[in-house]
Order: C-alpha cells, then structure tokens, then sequence
C-alpha cells in the first residue's frame, strides 16, 4: 500500500511537472533578421509589429498576442521577445521566415568578482569639432548624470542627426540620450537610466568623461580623470538590472541605437561562453549595427585564464582583453615582530595606528564540527564567530569572499589568501590584503608560534610596474569557439584597477554592507578595457569620419604594440594583435576593410545556412563559393588557422588592403616566421598609384616536418611597411585535433588546453 502511495505521488509530481513545462511561460527572442526590403520605420511600423501579432496569434493557446509580446524588434531589424511556452515556441521555431528563436538569456557584466599608460596624452591632435558629432552609445548599467566626468561646459547643442531622447533624467549636452529596457524588473528597482550599481557611470566616464582634476579614490590615483574623447556624446542604454541583462532588453536597445543615430557601441557585459551567432543577443544586434556603418567594440569576458573562454567573439565586433597598467596597488601588512609583508588589494582604510590581535579564521569558528570550522578556515558567512574575531585581523586560507564573513562577525579586517593570482587588486568592505601562497605560509607561522600575535594594515600605497603591460590572469582567452580560424580577442587594453567615476549609490567593494561612497572607484575587468578600446576608435573616427567598422578596427589592431609574451603561454590567445595604441591608430597607412557582403561569405563558408542567412541580410544569398573557401579568407587584420588533424598543413589567407596614406606608396612585406611553419606572401611588394586603391595578395602558411603535436600555437607575424607605416598582423596556427567533440567535451578539452604542461609554446 504504501508503495503505491509513493508511485503515485511521483507520478503526480511528474505529471504536474509536464503540465507546468508545456504552460510556464518565459521570454523568448522571436529573431527573423534584416526588415523587410523598402521599408521605412516610420511608416510600416504598424505593419511589421501585426505581422509579429499575427504570428502569435497563430500559436498562442491561452494567452493573445498583446499579453504575450514583450518587444516588437522594428525599426532596425526584424523579430520580437514574446512570453511563451515551449511548445508554442518550437511551433515558430519551425515556420518560414524565422532564423532563430532562443530563450532570452542573463548576461552579466563584466568587471571582476566586486567587480596615460595608452599614450593618448591631453594635448593629443583633436579634432573637436568632428569629435562633438560622435555618439557613442554605451549598453549598461546606466549613468549617474550629475557627475562631473558628464558636465557639459562649453558643448553645443546634440548633431543635427540625433534622434534619440532621455527617459526621467535630465540630460545636458554631454549625456544626449538615456532610456531603460527592463522586461522583468525582478527587485522592484527604479524604472530610470539612472545607474544605482555604478559600473555604467565607470565605462561611460572612460570612454567619453570629460576632464576632472584631482579625482581620487580617498586619495588614491590622485590625477585628472578623462575619457579618451572628452568632446564625445553619450547616449546610454540601461539594461543591466540587480539580476544581470536579459537578451531581450539588449535586442530592444539595439534597435533602438541604431535607430537613434549613435556611432559607435560599447558593451561591457556578456555570456560566461561564447554561442552561435545568431542565438546571442549581442551577436545579432553587433551585426545589424555593422550593417548600419556603427562600430561596436566589446569585452572578452573575465573568464579567463581558461583557453575557448572569451565570449564575445563575432567577426563584426572588436573583442577587447584586459591588461595592466603601469600602476599597480600594493597593501602592507605588519606583524607584531615588526616584519612587513606586501600584498595586495586597493585598501582605501587609514593605515591602522596601534597593533590589533590576528587570529587564523578556523580558530574563530561559530561551532566546532568540522565543516564549519572548514568553512570558517575561507571566512565563509555566517561561519565565524563574531565573540571570538571582533576587533581582530583574521588570516582567511581564501580570495574567494569579498571579505563579508569577517566583516558581518565585526573583525577589524581580513588578510586572504590568493587562490591563483595576485596580479590585479580588488576592494573590500573592510581592511583587507591579499597575499601569494608563499607569503601566506610565512604568516601562518608566525601566528602558529606567537603566543598573542598581532598585526596592522596599511593603507594602499600605488607602484611602479614595470612589467605592463601584461593580460591579466582573469582575461577571457581564444581561440574563439564559434569560429576557430578568427583570432580572438582581437586586442587588449587597460582593465586592472582603473580609476573612473562612480555612481554615489553604488557600493565602493560591491557587498552591500559597504558604507563608503565615491565619486571616483577603481575597478578591474574587460568591462573596463572594452570603453577603452570603444574611446580609441571614437578618436580614430573623428580622424576619419567615413571609415567603415572594419576599417577603424583594422587600424586599431595593425597598430598595436605588440606584446611582452613571456610568461603567456596563450599568447595572441589572450591580446590578440597587441596593446591597443590610439595615437598610431589614426595614421595605419593600410586598412583591411570589409563589409556585410564578406562577412556573410565567410559565414556561408563556415557552413551557416543560406536560407537563414538570406533573412539576416533581407537579400538572396545562396553561397556560391562555400565549398571552396573557409573562414580563414575572411578579409580580416589577423590571420588564424586551426589545424585539424595531425597531418602535413597548408593554408593560405587571401587578403585585400587598402591605402589609406599617401597616394604615391611602396609597401613591402616582412614576415617573422615560427621554425615550424614556411610562410610566403604573393607578391611580396605592393606598389599603390593611388589613395583609397585596393590590392591583394596571398599568405601561404605551410607547417614543416612532422605533423604537430595536440594544443600546440604557432605565432607568427606579417608586417608591410613603406619606411614610415608598419601595417602588422599577427599569423597564429594551432593544432586542436578534437573539433567534432560535443559542446561538452570540448568544454573538457579547453580546460585540458589551459592546464597542459607541456604545451611548447616556441618564439618566432
Ligand atoms: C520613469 O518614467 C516611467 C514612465 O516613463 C515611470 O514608469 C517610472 O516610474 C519612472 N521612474 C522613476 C524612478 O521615476
Ligand atoms: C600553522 O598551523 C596550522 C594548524 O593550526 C597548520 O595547518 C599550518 O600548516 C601551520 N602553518 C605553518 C606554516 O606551519
Ligand atoms: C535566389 O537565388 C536562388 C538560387 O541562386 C534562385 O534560384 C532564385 O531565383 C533567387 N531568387 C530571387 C528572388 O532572386
Ligand atoms: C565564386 O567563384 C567564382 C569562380 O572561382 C568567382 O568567379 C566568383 O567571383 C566567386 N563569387 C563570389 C561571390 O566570391
Ligand atoms: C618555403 O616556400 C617557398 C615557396 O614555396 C620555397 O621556395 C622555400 O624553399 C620554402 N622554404 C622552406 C624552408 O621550406
Ligand atoms: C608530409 O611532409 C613531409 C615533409 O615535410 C613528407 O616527408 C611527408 O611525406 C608528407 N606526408 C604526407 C602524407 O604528405
């Protein structure tokens, strides 16, 4: 009796299971590529949002299509977000003008957990006037607009083509545009552009902030914080909420930017992974604003050191890593036998005057079992007890926290333990350190044989480094998972504790209990370099104002410094071309332009469906030429190359540049070979009669001796130069024999990738 009793409740459980899979409703993006031919936003709005109705209305079972919809996608492109259930989904998945329908995803911002080093000096060549037509528009958390990065003294009134608006703030003629998407609003936030997180304020302050003197993070990084192009417009787009930023706000914004006339994109957010390209939000919207003459730049994502981890990775994007500065923060600590040892974090908190008691964090757990005294060892939560560590430092075995376990049982401040790295410093809600494992061990013994021991923390002191720059550790790394003969990232650019604005009500350490504001706060990540990189290529454009997406990218990455790569085992996996160098962007004598038409080529040749392919560019494709070429032939500033089997390779890289210096000019080439590849470049002398001429020519890469072994990179490098220009591309091929495993597996292979410690990495 009993166990049918059980039986039964399963199967009921099971049942209302079923039931609740096929009528629970969620948010689906509904994408069915470019807008109809001929057709006119204005006018044809109606017309394309019934025509989004009626689909819903075909499959919709128990809801209509007005309380289905969430957003109608119509003035730059075509599709919607619409609450629906699974069947109903797969039910448009399966009808004719859809390319793809996907559930709307969270993404997340990406600075690190809390989250005039680029030699683009004040007194830089401007031009102002051009400069103050740029729009760039940033997808955030929003903007704190009375910062005084966004005054606008001395600006004129927004370009005459701006047709965007604020919703509930005030704009000036600095911020020129805020709206905000949220289709969910989870935590009950404010319905306002405002940015309450302050990671929106912090990139768009970057990108664009006008010049502030003597901005500081409580007397730390003491300068004049600027953006790269002061005289710049912004136009925000608030889509990341407390929960993250869903898909279907992202497409909403897009369509809305592209729309409202902005020219350029940056986007510090992001999947924890890259995904096919036309089931990312930001993929899709990146290639309608490319089709648009909008460039967009993008983070790698934080994923990093991992190999396959780098997230934004569409062709059409700039994909920006992160690298130090040469100012690092470095925090003492003193023990009681009066030795200092140096860690790090960016510890805003007065030095401490007087010697406080250290106590290892298991000896201050709230119960004596073993795994709490196991989480108390990391300063977990709720772990330590707050009668035996209040008013203490307490040593945690752990980086992980954020220091809140000490914090919430009332230590005086926490010295951490590094998991892995220690090259980018972090904030904390209360004073805090951490050291490497080394010094750690140093530490604990002198807790373990002092009888009462103590110890002070200093205020962060800023250092020299002179090893920057250097990608740091957390910096998503190629090769790029969707389209392996793409190099990405395509560039790197500073993202460790940069120093920018900040919203009054975000929290300084990003743990809520953190009582401190700040105007100004010093975050690391990718969310960081990617404005960086967007601000660079505002400059160039405002150098260049009719160059193409491609064009600026192109003289972005041909003018990169290249890097130091000792001690990086990725290599161009992890900066791509180089250090992002703006002063040199605007002069790259050669460009590798492409358009919409080559990146649906290359597209078609990485076997995406020409059917799909024609709804995205709303004309009939059908792929001619895929059989005969890869994606490799894209006309792209870098060269890559996957190697697939263990056998002889050859491959080669037609390639097309365009003069974009004098008219009169000879370049020459000169390649920097690996010993195990052969390259060649036909012809090796391109003579230009004119400006704004094309020419092509072909790279042969051919691998000598024996096949490679597995997870092997081969850098290498091209470089034209005419005397005064070095147009330089990076050549990497890699040998990765497993491209038909699973998304799983090649989930294990790419941590297999990184942790490999055999990996010969040889120098060109
Ligand atoms: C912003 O405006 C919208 C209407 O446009 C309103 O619903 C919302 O409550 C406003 N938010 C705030 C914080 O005032
Ligand atoms: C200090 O003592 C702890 C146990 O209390 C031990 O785990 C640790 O290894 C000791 N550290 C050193 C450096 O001896
Ligand atoms: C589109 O291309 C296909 C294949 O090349 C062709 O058969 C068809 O007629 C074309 N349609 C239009 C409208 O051009
Ligand atoms: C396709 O290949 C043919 C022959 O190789 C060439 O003439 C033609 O231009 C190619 N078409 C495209 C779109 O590349
Ligand atoms: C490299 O290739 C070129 C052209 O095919 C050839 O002439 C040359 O001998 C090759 N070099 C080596 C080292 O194989
Ligand atoms: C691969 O190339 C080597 C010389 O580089 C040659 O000896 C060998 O026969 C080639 N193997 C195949 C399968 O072509």
């Amino acid at each position: 009796m009993a166990v049918s009793w059980h039986l039964g409740a399963l199967m009921l459980i099971f049942f209302v299971h079923i039931i609740a899979a096929q009528t629970e409703r969620k948010i689906y993006i509904v994408y069915m590529g470019a807008l109809p031919k001929d057709y006119e936003y204005s006018e044809d709005e109606m017309s394309v949002e019934s025509l989004h109705h009626d689909i819903l209305e075909e499959v919709l079972e128990g809801s209509s299509a007005k309380e289905s919809i969430v957003y109608s996608y119509k003035k730059s492109f075509n599709g919607f977000a619409a609450r629906l259930t699974e069947q109903e989904q797969q039910k448009i998945a399966g009808m004719e003008g859809i390319v793809s329908v996907f559930q709307s995803k969270t993404h997340k911002l990406h600075t690190t957990r809390s989250w005039n080093f680029m030699g683009l000096s004040e007194t830089v060549r401007r031009q102002p006037d051009v400069e103050s037509d740029i729009i760039i528009g940033m997808l955030d958390t929003g903007i704190w607009p009375e910062s005084k990065s966004f005054n606008d003294e001395g600006m004129g009134p927004p370009p005459s083509k701006w047709k965007g608006f604020c919703q509930n703030i005030t704009c000036n003629n600095k911020i020129i545009g805020a709206r905000f998407y949220n289709s969910h609003n989870t935590y009950g936030e404010d319905l306002s552009p405002r940015d309450t997180e302050g990671h929106g304020t912090h990139t768009s302050s970057t990108a664009a902030g006008r010049e502030v003197k003597n901005a500081n993070f409580y007397h730390l990084a003491r300068g004049t914080a600027r953006g790269a192009d002061p005289s710049a417009r912004l136009a925000v787009y608030k889509v990341c909420w407390d929960d993250g930023c869903g898909d279907a706000d992202i497409l909403a914004a897009f369509d809305d930017m592209i729309h409202d006339r902005v020219d350029l994109i940056s986007v510090s957010l992001g999947l924890e992974m890259a995904i096919p390209y036309f089931q990312d939000s930001l993929s899709i919207g990146s290639f309608h604003a490319m089709k648009h003459g909008i460039f967009v730049s993008m983070s790698a994502g934080n994923s990093g050191p991992a190999s396959f981890s780098a997230s934004n990775v569409s062709p059409w994007t700039l994909s920006v890593g992160a690298s130090t500065i040469d100012r690092r923060f470095t925090t003492k600590l003193t023990l009681g036998n009066q030795r200092s040892i140096m860690g790090v974090s960016v510890n805003s908190f007065a030095t401490e005057k007087t010697f406080v008691p250290f106590i290892f964090g298991a000896n201050g757990a709230i119960q004596s079992d073993p795994s709490t005294v196991a989480d108390a060892d990391v300063c977990m939560l709720e772990s330590l007890d707050p009668k035996k560590v209040k008013g203490k430092i307490v040593y945690c075995n752990s980086d992980m926290s954020e220091g809140e376990g000490p914090y919430e049982a009332g230590a005086r401040g926490s010295v951490m333990i590094a998991y892995a790295e220690t090259d980018n410093a972090f904030t904390y809600v209360l004073p805090n350190l951490v050291l490497t494992k080394d010094a750690g061990k140093e530490v604990s013994k002198y807790l373990n044989k002092t009888r009462n021991p103590v110890a002070r923390i200093h205020k962060s002191e800023a250092v020299f480094d002179r090893k920057a720059p250097q990608v740091v550790s957390f910096s998503s790394r190629g090769p790029n998972y969707i389209t392996l003969d793409v190099l990405k990232p395509d560039i790197t650019a500073p993202g460790v504790d940069i120093l920018a604005a900040w919203s009054p009500e975000g929290s300084i350490s990003g743990w809520e209990g953190d009582k401190r504001q700040s105007k100004y706060n010093i975050i690391s990540g990718t969310s960081m370099s990617c404005p960086h990189a967007t601000g660079a290529a505002a400059y160039v454009k405002s150098i260049h104002p009719s160059w193409s997406p491609a064009a600026i990218k192109s003289a972005l990455m041909t003018t990169a410094f290249p890097m130091d790569h000792s001690g990086s085992l990725d290599r161009e996996f992890s900066y791509g071309a180089g250090h992002i160098n703006p002063k040199i962007a605007v002069n790259p004598g050669l460009v590798y332009d492409a358009t919409e038409a080559d990146y649906i080529q290359m597209l078609c040749n990485q076997g995406y469906d020409a059917m799909q392919l024609k709804l995205i560019t709303g004309v009939n494709t059908s792929c001619p030429n895929a059989t005969l070429g890869s994606s490799s032939d894209l006309n792209y500033p870098s060269m890559a190359s996957a190697i697939l089997k263990p056998t002889n390779f050859t491959r080669t890289f037609p390639r097309t540049v365009t003069n974009v210096g004098p008219p009169n000019s000879k370049y020459k080439a000169t390649i920097k070979s690996n010993h195990r590849v052969n390259i060649t470049v036909e012809p090796s002398i391109l003579h230009f009669k004119s400006a704004y001429e094309k020419l092509s020519f072909t790279v042969t890469v051919t691998l000598l001796g024996e096949p490679l072994d597995n997870f092997n990179i081969i850098p290498s490098s091209l470089v034209w130069s005419d005397g005064k220009h070095r147009v330089r591309s990076p050549i990497v091929v890699f040998s990765f024999y497993d491209s038909e495993l699973s998304s799983d597996e090649k989930y294990t292979v790419k941590r297999a990738m990184y942790s490999e410690p055999s990996v010969p990495v040889p120098s060109p």
